[in-house]
């Protein structure tokens, strides 16, 4: 009741404030996820790139890309940090906002694949963006995107391209635009992130002593780690992910115990997907990921 209460409130004040331009904060729409400790490693990998650009371009054009961009929360963390750093600079977001994007078309199935052998204890949860959720609100959350990030320090830079992904790349590359940094919060499931990654890591800016930084969000478990979790060997829990490569999200009890401490969340995509690359990946507590270019 008194969620429902707060969602109530959450609705009034935001087209309230829709309705005077201003910035709409919707907690009822998950608006408020970002976690302090997520935000700070955006903002150091950030900044770290921005000096490495100006030691090497001085005042040229930075050029940052997000995918998936929802309410716009990391791209106002970023953009307005930009703002704050360089004058010369495009922000770039990609984000369908279609309900067709959400479950690629319907072919996928939250339905999570228990191998039998491995008894593994699934906690049933709903993610706080549940595909079929996301799906019924998602032409909203494009006008208050829009909404919001004409309040922002950056909107006279920024240009947003309301394509998936996959069509975004294939114009900045012909565009020949080169990218200095492009974080990754799009599709969550196998081949999206796949795509995005490879996509994207192919169109940095790249010299002999410059490279352009891609780094994302969702990578909360690494396979190589797997042992501090679950008494599965890494190829029986790799044949798990692959079993689940379209599925969202996932809650796992661990060998800890059944209770709230000891579960796991992760998308079993990015899980999958960086245990297959040759790239070394950073990973933090918070999912955030980078490459890692040395
Ligand atoms: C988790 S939300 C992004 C949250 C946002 N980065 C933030 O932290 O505030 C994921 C977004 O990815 C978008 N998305 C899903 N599939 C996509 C695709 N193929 N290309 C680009 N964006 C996609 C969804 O529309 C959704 O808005």
């Amino acid at each position: 009741m008194k969620r429902k209460i707060r969602n109530f409130i959450s609705y009034l004040k935001t087209n309230y404030n829709y309705l005077k331009h201003k910035e709409v904060k919707p907690s009822h729409l998950f608006y408020g996820q970002m976690q302090p400790a997520r935000a700070v490693e955006m903002l150091s990998t950030l900044n770290e790139q921005i000096e490495k650009f100006q030691s090497q371009f001085g005042e040229e054009q930075f050029v940052f890309v997000e995918i998936g961009s929802y309410l716009g929360e990391s791209l106002k963390l970023y953009g307005n940090n930009i703002n704050k750093k360089l004058k010369n600079y495009l922000v770039i977001s990609i984000d369908p906002y279609s309900p067709d994007a959400i479950h690629e078309g319907n072919k996928i199935v939250d339905l999570i694949n228990t191998p039998k052998k491995m008894k593994i204890s699934v906690h049933q949860s709903k993610p706080w963006s549940s595909p079929a959720e996301t799906k019924k609100i998602i032409t909203k959350i494009y006008h208050y995107f829009i909404n919001n990030i004409s309040n922002y320090s950056f909107k006279d830079k920024h240009m947003h391209l309301r394509m998936k992904s996959e069509n975004g790349f294939f114009l900045l590359k012909k565009l020949n635009i080169k990218i200095d940094f492009c974080y990754i919060d799009g599709s969550h499931y196998y081949e999206g992130i796949k795509n995005d990654y490879n996509n994207f890591n192919s169109i940095l800016r790249k010299d002999e002593s410059y490279e352009g930084c891609i780094c994302g969000d969702d990578y909360e478990l690494d396979l190589d780690k797997i042992k501090d979790y679950f008494d599965y060997s890494k190829e029986q829990f790799l044949e798990f992910l692959m079993n689940n490569k379209n599925v969202d999200y996932i809650v796992l009890n661990t060998k800890n115990g059944v209770n709230k401490k000891n579960r796991i969340g992760f998308h079993p995509a990015t899980t999958l997907f960086f245990s297959e690359t040759q790239d070394t990946i950073i990973k933090s507590e918070s999912g955030f990921w980078k490459k890692d270019k040395t």
